[in-house]
């Protein structure tokens, strides 16, 4: 479950976590969506505590963890656009999470990411959670070719079965 760095046309990077990113990382979380959907990441908000993360990250990426981060960066100056976070099962398949920073959305970037670790990961099937009335997460699944299973108590579970091509994509990300 190690997807290659991969570098698109659009200058998207995912990359492994790192401390230079501890600043950016600390900003980004000030942000009303990620408190809404992600509130396990509120302590994040606190750059000594981004920092403290990113460091113990870097420090498990040579461990066999079975949470994997990579950070997406893009942009000529490389910037902190959003992270993905893969948790693996001990079936060979894996949940994804994913967050954007509010400057960075809605121009597809998230799409392009997941879309990515999707196709690179060796996980199957990819399972994805969210709160029923996350509509960008709900359409991102959809974009990505997840299927919903069910919904229940304002959650919504989508699965991806990798054998299956993907529906609306039209060619790499
Ligand atoms: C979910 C999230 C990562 C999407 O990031 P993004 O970069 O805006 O996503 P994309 O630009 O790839 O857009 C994905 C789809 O959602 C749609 N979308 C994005 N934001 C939307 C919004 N606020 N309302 C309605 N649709 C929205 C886009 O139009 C696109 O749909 P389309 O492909 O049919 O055009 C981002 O909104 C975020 O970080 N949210 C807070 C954290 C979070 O909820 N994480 C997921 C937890 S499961």
């Amino acid at each position: 479950m190690r997807p290659r760095t991969p570098r698109d046309a659009h200058d998207m990077l995912l990359v492994p976590p790192r401390t230079i990113h501890a600043r950016e990382l600390a900003a980004a979380m000030q942000d009303e969506q990620i408190a809404r959907f992600l509130p396990q990441l509120a302590p994040l908000r606190k750059p000594a505590a981004a920092l403290r993360w990113l460091a113990s990250l870097a420090a498990s990426a040579r461990t066999r963890s079975p949470i994997r981060i990579w950070l997406v960066l893009a942009g000529r100056t490389r910037r902190l656009a959003g992270a993905l976070e893969l948790i693996a099962d001990t079936a060979g398949g894996a949940e994804i999470g994913f967050w954007m920073r509010r400057s960075a959305r809605r121009r597809g970037l998230a799409t392009r990411a997941v879309a990515t670790l999707c196709d690179q990961c060796g996980a199957n099937p990819l399972r994805l959670r969210t709160h029923s009335q996350n509509v960008a997460a709900r359409k991102l699944a959809e974009r990505c070719g997840f299927v919903l299973q069910s919904e229940l108590a304002g959650v919504a579970r989508y699965v991806l079965l990798k054998s299956a091509a993907p529906p609306g994509r039209t060619g790499p990300p």
